[in-house]
């Protein structure tokens, strides 16, 4: 394994970090890497924001569903879809004048934009992720800053067409390990599909939660014991309040793209 896929591979979640900033190189390398990514069109469709203001940090913390460990990271990043640059040039430009004269339909962006753009943020986001972890510095995202989105975008002063898709905390690990537990995945049939997208079956579900359960109750298997690791999911991850917080804000961040 090349030095490159070994940082990948041993990338785990870090939310408990050692105290001193990160110095100034390891933020440019951070951010350089960041602006290094593939991006739609090379339009750089997203932007970052640095949070250096601790009452700021102390909270987002607190708006992000409570997880304090954020107002402890040394290098505090979001990384939000932005449209609003390009359109802003669009529009100074006098595109919508000349668009007028040859008969073309003049638009604002609409929710495919908004699509495009979120891939362009997130894919800048994970770069900086594993270029941080070439240098021995953790990571971990906040989805949940995606909730509460009329209070980020007055916090952050975001325009309507900037949403806030990924926060992501950076810092070296508080311990270091000598021996990296990684989180465990899904067997890889279950994820990669060849030619066609193949649907789940019951016995698909119980074969690809089976370390799951085993985990969770190490006695002898039993398939109702899958249910019960599917409905704990369910409640935890799907149906909880933070899920549902989640999907009313975004409706709301929408309402801006359409037409
Ligand atoms: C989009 C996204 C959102 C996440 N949100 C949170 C979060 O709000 N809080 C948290 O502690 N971890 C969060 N994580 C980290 C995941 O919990 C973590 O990646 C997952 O458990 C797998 O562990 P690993 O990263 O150590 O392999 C998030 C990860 C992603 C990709």
């Amino acid at each position: 394994m090349n030095d490159t896929l070994k940082v990948i591979a041993n990338r785990r979640s870090v939310r408990n970090y050692a105290t001193p900033p990160l110095n100034e190189e390891e933020k440019d390398a951070i951010l350089g890497a960041a602006m290094r990514a593939p991006t739609a069109g090379n339009l750089m469709l997203y932007s970052i924001i640095e949070i250096e203001d601790q009452a700021l940090k102390d909270r987002l913390a607190v708006t992000c569903d409570n997880q304090p460990f954020i107002a402890k990271a040394p290098l505090l990043l979001l990384f939000a879809a932005d449209y609003q640059r390009q359109f802003d040039i669009y529009t100074m430009s006098g595109a919508e004048e000349k668009s007028r004269q040859r008969g073309i339909d003049f638009r604002k962006p609409q929710v495919g934009d908004m699509l495009l753009a979120c891939c362009d943020a997130v894919i800048a986001a994970q770069t900086a992720v594993l270029a941080a972890e070439s240098l021995g510095i953790g990571s971990c995202y906040i989805g949940d800053i995606l909730e509460q989105y009329e209070t980020h975008r007055e916090l952050l002063g975001l325009p309507p067409y900037v949403v806030p898709v990924a926060l992501v905390c950076f810092g070296r690990p508080a311990v270091v390990k000598d021996e990296v537990r990684l989180t465990p995945r899904y067997d890889r049939k279950f994820i990669v599909h060849r030619d066609r997208y193949h649907s789940i079956d019951r016995l698909g579900m119980e074969e690809m939660l089976r370390p799951t359960v085993e985990r969770a109750f190490p006695s002898e298997f039993r398939p109702e014991d899958v249910d019960e690791i599917a409905q704990r999911m369910f409640f935890r991850k799907f149906a909880s309040d933070f899920a549902r917080e989640m999907s009313r804000s975004v409706r709301e961040m929408l309402k801006n793209w359409e037409e």
